[in-house]
């Protein structure tokens, strides 16, 4: 059991793909499988902004939960193309994920950028996954346990706790790659991650703390079996319902 007493969450970051009728098609087979057996673990599924409403439509009434992929610091306001949080709690979502890599690069989002972001969306009543990760340059410079550590300390908000919050360990260089750190560079970072939370934030020792790069069906039970290793958070595979499945399937071998 990856951590005892904590249930894996698997979520899937859609991240700028797909259309309606991929959206529609994607959920409908995720949810058959959901419904024909569902597995001790969490599922969240994050499509783009447009595609939040008609998503959430299809997952009223099952335990499937909605999430966004970034939100705006204020809760709203001049601020053109963007989204706040409260308006993805209107739409039911009850996640977002802030600080995903791709956005501290696209859009050079600082760690009190992220900490900001955080804040708004656990005023909001959401829970905020707080994306942090190294770069292989500094994996290769032996840096990558001080630097998460850094980003960590700077991007989770002031009124975190166990409840509104999770932690996504993405390492950039396995993120959309086929490469993943070995189980033991896992296990190293996710105890690291772990120390830091429980000295830190209120119940940390019990928040999530998702592995993300190249999470497939093929390595997720190993994966999610590490120690420390609570769900996942998936990108490419995540937009195939048998690959999002069997992540999730994986996962659950691990749920205690
Ligand atoms: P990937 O992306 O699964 O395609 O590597 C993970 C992520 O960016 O969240």
């Amino acid at each position: 059991m990856a951590t005892p007493g904590i249930r894996p969450l698997v979520a899937g970051n859609w991240k700028m793909n797909g259309s309606l009728a991929m959206a529609s098609a994607l959920v409908g087979d995720i949810k058959a499988r959901h419904q024909g057996g569902a597995l001790p673990v969490d599922l969240l599924l994050c499509p783009p902004f447009p595609y939040l409403a008609p998503v959430g439509a299809d997952l009223a009434g099952t335990a499937i939960a909605l999430g966004g992929q970034d939100c705006h610091v204020k809760a709203n306001g001049a601020h053109t193309g963007d989204v706040s949080a409260a308006m993805l709690a209107d739409l039911g979502c009850r996640f977002t994920i802030l600080g995903h890599s791709e956005r501290r690069t696209d859009h050079r989002e600082s760690s009190a950028t992220v900490a900001a972001k955080a804040k708004a969306a656990l005023d909001a009543g959401l829970t905020a996954i707080i994306c942090v990760g190294e770069t292989e340059a500094q994996r290769n410079a032996g840096e990558e346990l001080k630097i998460v550590e850094n980003q960590l300390i700077e991007s989770i908000p002031s009124g975190a706790n166990v409840r509104n919050a999770v932690v996504a360990y993405e390492p950039v260089w396995a993120i959309g790659t086929g490469k993943t750190p070995t189980v033991a560079d896992v296990a190293a970072m996710h105890r690291h991650i772990r120390a830091l939370l429980e000295q830190r934030v209120p119940g940390g020792g019990k928040m999530r703390i998702l592995y993300g790069g190249s999470v497939k069906p093929g390595n997720a039970a190993e994966l999610m079996g590490v120690a420390e290793v609570n769900g996942a958070l998936v990108g490419g595979a995540s937009l195939k319902a048998e690959d999002f499945w069997g992540i999730a399937e994986g996962a659950a071998k691990s749920a205690g």
